[in-house]
């Protein structure tokens, strides 16, 4: 096991993120579970793009994975340990998600996403880090903003390089995705 992602419980300190924020040409706001529907049309959507990373995406992603994936965001959310945020247009389409985990330990904040295909390649995810860090290290107690992924997802290094987030490590794992290399890359937001 990895002693750096063991902190399963960890609790944010003090107050919790902004239920919606505005990130220039999105919106991103808490997810709830209306918009389940939404959110399994645009993961079966961007399939062949999710499945080489997300070890939760696979062929039978239906209804009923989106309401557990939205369940558990609004539980997580409720116990402090995640922050998981629908990513919005500004006319109301479900683009992708984005969240803060807790998992890294005091402290600090780990960012994750994915971005629904066709939306994909036009800085949407970038923006979306980009606000998504400031928020987080607005937080009392937090001072340290990680990525992590694996070395072969190269745009998911590049959102991260262009959000300003610098390898500060490389770790070998046991790869849980088709396309997992083995090494994964720690990145560190460095203003
Ligand atoms: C990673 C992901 C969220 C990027 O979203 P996005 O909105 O397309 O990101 P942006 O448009 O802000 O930036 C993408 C950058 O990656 C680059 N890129 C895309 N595919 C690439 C590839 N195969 N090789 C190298 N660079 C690539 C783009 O050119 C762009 O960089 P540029 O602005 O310098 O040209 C999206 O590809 C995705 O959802 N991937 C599958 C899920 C995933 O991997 N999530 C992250 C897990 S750690």
């Amino acid at each position: 096991m990895d002693l750096r992602w063991s902190c399963a419980g960890c609790k944010l300190p003090g107050m919790e993120p902004p239920e919606m924020i505005n990130a220039g040409d999105l919106v991103l706001k808490r997810w709830e579970p209306e918009w389940a529907p939404e959110a399994t049309a645009a993961v079966r959507e961007s399939l062949p793009e999710l499945k080489p990373w997300m070890p939760w995406a696979n062929d039978g992603y239906d209804l009923a994975a989106s309401r557990s994936y939205i369940d558990r965001s609004v539980e997580s959310w409720a116990a402090g340990t995640e922050f998981n945020y629908a990513l919005f247009t500004t006319v109301g389409d479900v683009i992708g998600s984005i969240g803060l985990m807790t998992r890294v330990g005091p402290g600090a904040l780990e960012i994750g996403y994915w971005i629904r295909t066709p939306w994909a390649g036009r800085g949407h995810m970038t923006a979306a880090v980009r606000v998504l860090t400031r928020v987080a290290l607005t937080l009392p107690g937090i001072d340290r903003v990680v990525i992590r992924h694996d070395a072969a997802n190269l745009a998911s290094g590049r959102v991260a390089e262009k959000a300003g987030f610098v390898e500060t490590e490389r770790l070998a794992v046991d790869p849980t995705t088709p396309a997992g290399s083995g090494t994964e890359i720690l990145r560190e937001f460095k203003p």
